[in-house]
This record gives C-alpha cells, sequence and structure tokens, in this order.
C-alpha cells in the first residue's frame, strides 16, 4: 500500500514538472498578475535572514509621483528585482529608500512621537510580505479615475500624465542633478521580419516623459542606428524594450501599442 502511495506521487511529481518545463519554454508559466499586482518587487536579501517580512515595494504608486529616473538614475536603484542589495542601514544613511522615506519627503522607519506618545512604528508598511497591514494607499480606490488600458496595471500612464491626473516630481532637493535639455531624436521605425505584423514605432519625446537617456543608452541600446538587432522573442525573455515592457510599463501582451504602422 505504502509502495503504490509512493509511485503514484512520484509520477504526480514528475507529470507536475513536466508540465512546468513544457510552459516555461512557451513562456507563459508564471499566472498574468493582477493589476494591483503588476510591477510590484519583492525584495528580501536580507529581511527573511533576519526575522522581518520581506519588503513588497510597489511601482503604481511610486510612479503616479515620480518619473522613473529620479529613481533608476538619481537614486541608483538596480532595474532588477533585488538588484540594489538595499540594506537598512543605507536606507537609515539617506540612501535609496531612505532618499525619501525619512520623514519629510515620506513617512519614516518610525513616526516622531508627541511628548508622552509612543512613536508609531511604520516599518510593516514596507515589510509587508504575507502580513495584513493597514495601507494608506489602496491601489483600487487610489486608481479608480485613471484612464484604462487592458494589461499591466490597467492603467493608461502616458494619458494619465498628459491629462494631468498625475503630475510627476523629477526632482530630489540635494540628490537630483540638474537636467540638461539635450537634442534628441524623434521617432524610430523599425521594421519586424515577420512583414505581415505592422510596423513599430518608438517615440523618445513618449518615453523622455519618464525615463533618462542614460537609462538605456549605452546599456540597452546603443545609439547607432542599425547596430541593435534583436528579436521579439528577446523582447518577450525581457530584453531590450522588455528591460521595462513586461515588468514595469505596458505589458508585451499589447501587441497593438508598439505594432502600429501609421494611419497615413
Ligand atoms: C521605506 C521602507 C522601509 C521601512 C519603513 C522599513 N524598512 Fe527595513 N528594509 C527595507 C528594505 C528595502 C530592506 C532590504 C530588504 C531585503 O533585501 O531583504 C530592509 C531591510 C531590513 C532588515 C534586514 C537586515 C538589514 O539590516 O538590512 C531589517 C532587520 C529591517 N529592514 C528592519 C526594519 C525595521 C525594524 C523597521 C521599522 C523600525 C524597518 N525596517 C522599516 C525597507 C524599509
Ligand atoms: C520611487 C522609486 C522608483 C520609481 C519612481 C521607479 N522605480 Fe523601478 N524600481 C524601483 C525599485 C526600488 C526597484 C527594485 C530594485 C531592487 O529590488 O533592488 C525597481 C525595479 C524596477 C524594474 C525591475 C523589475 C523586476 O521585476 O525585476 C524595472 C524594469 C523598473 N524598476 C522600471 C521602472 C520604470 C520603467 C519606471 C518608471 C515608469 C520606474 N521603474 C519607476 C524604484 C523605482
Ligand atoms: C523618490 C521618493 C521615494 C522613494 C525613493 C521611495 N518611496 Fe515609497 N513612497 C514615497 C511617497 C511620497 C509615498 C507616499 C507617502 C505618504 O503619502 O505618506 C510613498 C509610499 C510608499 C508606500 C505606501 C505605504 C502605504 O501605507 O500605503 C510603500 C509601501 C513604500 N512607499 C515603500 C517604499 C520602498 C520599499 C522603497 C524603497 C525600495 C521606497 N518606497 C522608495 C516616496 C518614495
Ligand atoms: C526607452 C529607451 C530610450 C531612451 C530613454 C532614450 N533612447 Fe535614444 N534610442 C532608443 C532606441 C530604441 C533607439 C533606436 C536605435 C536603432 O534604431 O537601432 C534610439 C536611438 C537614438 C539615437 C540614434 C538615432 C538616429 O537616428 O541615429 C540617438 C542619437 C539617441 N537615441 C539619443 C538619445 C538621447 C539624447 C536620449 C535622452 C534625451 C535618448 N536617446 C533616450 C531608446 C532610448
Ligand atoms: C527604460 C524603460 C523602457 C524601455 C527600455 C522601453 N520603454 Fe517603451 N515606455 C516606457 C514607459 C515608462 C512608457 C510609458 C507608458 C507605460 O509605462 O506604460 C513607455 C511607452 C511606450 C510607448 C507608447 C505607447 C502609447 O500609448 O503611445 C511605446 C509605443 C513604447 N513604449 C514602445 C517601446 C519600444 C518599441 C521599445 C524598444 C525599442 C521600448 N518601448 C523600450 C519605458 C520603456
Ligand atoms: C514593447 C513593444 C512591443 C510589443 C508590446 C510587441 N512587440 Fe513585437 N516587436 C517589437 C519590435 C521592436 C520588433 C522588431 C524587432 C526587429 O528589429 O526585428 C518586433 C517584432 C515582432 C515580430 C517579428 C519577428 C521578430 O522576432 O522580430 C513578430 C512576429 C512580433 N513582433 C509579434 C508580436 C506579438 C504577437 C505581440 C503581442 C503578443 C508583440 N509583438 C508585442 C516590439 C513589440
Amino acid at each position: 500500500m505504502k509502495k503504490i502511495m509512493f509511485i503514484t506521487t512520484a509520477l504526480l511529481c514528475i507529470m507536475v514538472f513536466m508540465t512546468m518545463a513544457f510552459a516555461d519554454q512557451l513562456g507563459f508559466r508564471k499566472r498574468r498578475p493582477a493589476y494591483h499586482e503588476y510591477a510590484n518587487v519583492v525584495i528580501n536579501n536580507f529581511s527573511a535572514k533576519n526575522k522581518i517580512a520581506p519588503v513588497v515595494y510597489n511601482h503604481w504608486l511610486h510612479r503616479s509621483k515620480y518619473t522613473c529616473r529620479v529613481c533608476h538614475l538619481d537614486l541608483k536603484f538596480a532595474m532588477k528585482g533585488g538588484g540594489t542589495g538595499i540594506t537598512e542601514e543605507s536606507n537609515n544613511k539617506g540612501l535609496y529608500c531612505g532618499a525619501c522615506h525619512n520623514g519629510k519627503e515620506a513617512f519614516g522607519p518610525e513616526e516622531k512621537a508627541e511628548s508622552g506618545e509612543k512613536a508609531r512604528k511604520n516599518c510593516d508598511r514596507c515589510h509587508s510580505y504575507g502580513e495584513n497591514v493597514d495601507f494608506k494607499y489602496r491601489f483600487y480606490r487610489y486608481t479608480k479615475d485613471y484612464p484604462r488600458a487592458r494589461f499591466g496595471n490597467g492603467i493608461d500612464w502616458l494619458e494619465a500624465e498628459k491629462s494631468n491626473l498625475i503630475q510627476l516630481k523629477d526632482h530630489l532637493e540635494g540628490i537630483s542633478s540638474k537636467r540638461e535639455t539635450i537634442k534628441k531624436p524623434g521617432e524610430e521605425t523599425f521594421k519586424p521580419k515577420e512583414p505581415e505584423m505592422p510596423d513599430i514605432i518608438f517615440s523618445h519625446d513618449k518615453h523622455a516623459v519618464w525615463s533618462g537617456c542614460d537609462q538605456c543608452h549605452p546599456a540597452i541600446f546603443s545609439e547607432k542606428k542599425g547596430e541593435n538587432k534583436f528579436t521579439m522573442e528577446e523582447i518577450f525573455a525581457g530584453k531590450y524594450c522588455g528591460t521595462c515592457h513586461g515588468k514595469v510599463s505596458f505589458s508585451t501582451l499589447d501587441c497593438q501599442k508598439c505594432h502600429v504602422k501609421r494611419m497615413l
């Protein structure tokens, strides 16, 4: 009896494994994240090891307040989950999260106590993975008036910015360098190797609302026309345009947003 149980369990495990491996190859192993989960990053280099809940960082709230370049250029956050190596000590020195979460720009680890009152700890608002936290911001309430999109956060972020529903801060006092106005090219057209697919139009203007030149050049794209050779498969795998699209910017499932072929 025990033996049959063992073999059945083993067989089941192998089947689950095979399905997962197969699905992985096709790229749909991961369940599509819900709107409020899209672009959330769980940071857990040190938390669990130090017996505190891992950190959940949300892009939907922060990108409604700041441009990408404030964090990814000025504050030097890596564009890779866990890639920065943030510690509580570095935060307390005013780096990374602590550049804002210092009790001035945003809540700090502890709220100052008024005389006699106990200080309120804010640890769980960041260290929230698996915890039941009373957040100040709730996704669906906070974003209910934003223009909709089908995938990703379900939000058309470009439109939200254009229609002034959000105002992006592009400067942190004492930290951000002065933004120079650099001449940038206009639009680039990519012709897909599959002639049935509409052309892709890449707009420097639309990207410049959020991202700085150094976020893309030279690490992701060469500034030399014709030197960037990549495929859709690599984009789906998180490279080139997929460095941002499919992770934080609109989803790679939204084919028509890139494959637009201009109407003449
Ligand atoms: C603004 C967000 C934020 C707040 C508030 C915050 N932390 Fe953290 N903390 C982090 C991040 C990010 C890390 C890095 C997490 C990782 O890699 O596991 C971290 C790491 C830690 C670690 C792991 C060990 C180490 O030294 O880095 C401990 C312990 C910790 N925090 C304790 C606390 C305590 C206690 C509080 C409340 C008094 C607190 N944190 C408040 C963001 C925050
Ligand atoms: C308030 C700061 C902040 C802003 C604004 C911000 N990010 Fe991030 N971003 C982070 C942090 C923190 C991480 C996680 C880094 C880590 O874990 O070390 C991250 C991670 C990422 C990742 C990797 C995600 C993954 O799953 O691996 C991408 C891609 C990214 N950001 C793109 C963007 C884009 C595009 C924008 C603008 C639309 C943006 N970020 C705005 C702080 C920010
Ligand atoms: C560029 C500034 C900036 C940086 C950097 C930043 N934040 Fe924030 N964050 C804010 C602001 C502003 C708010 C809104 C605070 C408020 O209204 O009380 C906020 C709110 C939050 C909230 C929402 C809490 C709630 O109760 O709803 C979380 C969680 C959070 N931040 C985590 C982080 C973590 C973790 C990091 C670092 C990985 C980080 N933030 C880095 C500016 C920043
Ligand atoms: C979101 C990513 C991204 C950002 C941000 C970005 N670029 Fe680009 N850039 C590209 C891509 C993609 C190309 C097209 C390369 C190709 O055609 O192979 C390009 C091409 C270029 C070219 C060559 C164009 C030509 O016609 O020869 C220059 C010059 C350039 N970028 C400068 C800039 C400057 C200056 C900024 C900042 C103001 C900037 N870029 C911001 C992605 C970006
Ligand atoms: C550094 C991050 C980053 C990279 C790399 C990047 N994008 Fe974007 N892109 C954004 C952000 C941020 C937006 C604003 C909208 C959003 O986040 O959903 C955007 C918007 C767009 C839009 C505008 C959609 C509209 O509604 O008008 C198009 C099209 C687009 N990207 C195509 C591309 C293509 C094609 C590439 C690769 C050649 C690329 N992007 C690379 C960050 C990036
Ligand atoms: C973030 C922008 C973006 C999105 C979203 C996007 N594509 Fe693409 N796609 C590109 C770019 C850029 C190329 C051109 C690559 C090159 O230079 O050949 C491309 C090329 C292709 C090609 C030609 C073959 C190849 O590998 O180059 C096919 C087929 C394709 N895409 C299908 C799709 C489908 C299907 C979807 C939606 C599920 C989609 N794409 C979503 C940017 C995008």
